[in-house]
């Protein structure tokens, strides 16, 4: 057979909520054309993200129910343990309550002024929490990936000379760690090849300079080396993610994506002296060591959810699916076909706006004119990663469609496809954006907009 199918049936479900085009604009006026302002029950299909909005498993709801409320030493941590130590094998597991908070401890530890961290791309949460600490954070992709159109099988990869550069101009000691994101959410959802992680691993490894992976889509990256890697296409997905995090010295997760899970993360590292400092800053914001912020039944959740990700079935599905989205708004010509991020991303597809609407400037965000036209015309919610997100250091003006794990159907993509493909049918016609209020720091989640007349 050749359709892949939603290797899942529905047991329980939420009804969707619809709403008139003008009720929208309405909500839009009032929202300040910001869609982190809307409310969730007026949006009918959600792709602002795939974090924290899968659906759980009858697997991990039952393991919920087992979840260990003790204060210290939790049977529910020690089974994530057992699961996080099979997959990863890192000496130290320390749970947070999500992968930004596993991102603050850390940097928080290595991190001081007058220091750079290499990274593919950060993502906003990253770059953030590097800049707090006063260090810089440095996005090194290579040149070829910056062409949005270039169908190239591993854009995520590190420009693993630059990265040579970068040490060779600054000196090991201003670098306290390098970091690759797998899969490189902000540079499109693209895999990091296991050859670019092993050269990370070799420069990183003769400068004594610590490798960490952002491992939020570990298991998705896994796939995409299995299906596009030479020598892994008989490698299992567990066995390709073994070896990517044997290859690094710690590593931060965001369990709220490739774990299946709704709330959680973890911070991993085999450094013993570190990993006592990171667990004392812990204890202040998270919570004790063996729950991290978390209740034991989060725990439980996720521990189910890192085997689970894992699945053949389900990673063909997952990747084949965000595909046939790409596919569908793109593979239609150059006038009626929307320019995306080439090749399709793992947990996305995004929109080069700044192609697709050339009429509107970038201090016009084209990607938020979009985002907005979309959410008006048909109720979608996507979100901008571009301009408004990542400011002066945006590389693109692009508007993501994230898919949220196992939540929606064929027919629920077929629907966004037919309106993207409404929306370009008359994109002349959208305008330009200017922010009238924000705040300093990532300023795309409460920012507000209005039409440039
Ligand atoms: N790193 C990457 C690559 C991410 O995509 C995210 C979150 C984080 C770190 C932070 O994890 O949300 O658990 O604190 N990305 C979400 C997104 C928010 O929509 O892409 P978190």
């Amino acid at each position: 057979m050749k359709t892949i199918i939603e290797p899942f049936r529905i047991k329980s479900v939420e009804p969707l909520r619809q709403t008139t085009a003008e009720e929208r604009a309405g909500l839009l006026e009032e929202a300040g054309y910001n869609l982190f302002r809307l409310r969730a029950a007026d949006i009918l299909i959600d792709l602002l993200t795939d974090s924290g909005t899968s659906a759980m498993s009858t697997e991990q709801w039952a393991a919920m129910m087992r979840g260990d409320e003790s204060y210290a030493g939790s049977d529910s941590y020690f089974r994530l343990k057992r699961a996080a130590d099979d997959l990863m094998g890192f000496r130290h597991v320390i749970p947070t309550h999500q992968g930004r908070a596993a991102e603050r401890i850390l940097f928080s530890v290595l991190c001081k002024p007058g220091h750079i961290v290499p990274n593919n791309t950060h993502f906003d949460t990253t770059r953030a929490n590097i800049e707090f600490t006063g260090a810089q954070a440095v996005d090194l992709v290579k040149t070829e990936a910056h062409d949005t159109q270039a169908r190239l099988p591993f854009k995520g990869d590190m420009d693993t000379e630059g990265l040579e550069r970068l040490i060779e101009e600054h000196g090991r000691e201003r670098i306290p760690l390098v970091m690759v994101t797998i899969t490189n959410n902000s540079g499109g959802g693209q895999p990091v090849s296991m050859a670019n992680l092993e050269q990370v691993r070799a420069i990183t490894q003769r400068h004594r300079i610590p490798f960490y992976l952002d491992a939020c889509r570990f298991a998705e990256n896994a796939w995409f080396i299995h299906e596009r890697e030479a020598g892994y296409a008989d490698w299992t997905a567990r066995d390709i993610a073994r070896r990517m995090f044997s290859l690094a010295d710690g590593c931060t997760f965001s369990a709220k994506k490739d774990a299946f899970a709704n709330i959680g993360g973890l911070l991993c590292t085999n450094d013993d002296r570190l990993a006592q400092l990171e667990e004392d800053l812990l204890i202040l914001t998270e919570g004790f060591p063996t729950y991290g912020g978390l209740a034991g039944r989060d725990l439980d959740a996720i521990a189910v959810g890192l085997t689970e990700v894992l699945d053949p079935n389900y990673l063909q599905y997952r990747i084949a699916s965000t595909a046939y989205l790409g596919r569908g708004i793109s593979d239609l010509g150059a006038d009626r076909g929307v320019p995306i991020v080439e090749p399709p991303g793992g947990h996305a597809i995004y929109i080069d706006a700044g192609r697709m609407l050339p009429h509107i400037p970038r201090e016009q965000f084209p990607a938020q004119s979009l985002a907005v036209e979309l959410y008006r015309h048909a109720g979608i919610r996507s979100v901008e990663i571009g301009s408004v997100m990542f400011g002066a250091h945006a590389q693109h003006e692009l508007l993501r469609l994230a898919i949220p794990r196992r939540v929606y159907t064929q027919s629920h993509i077929d629907y966004v496809v037919e309106a993207i493909l409404e929306v370009n049918s008359r994109k002349e016609r959208l305008r330009g954006y200017e922010i009238t209020a924000q705040p300093e720091f990532l300023r795309h989640f409460s920012c507000q907009f209005r039409p440039v007349s």
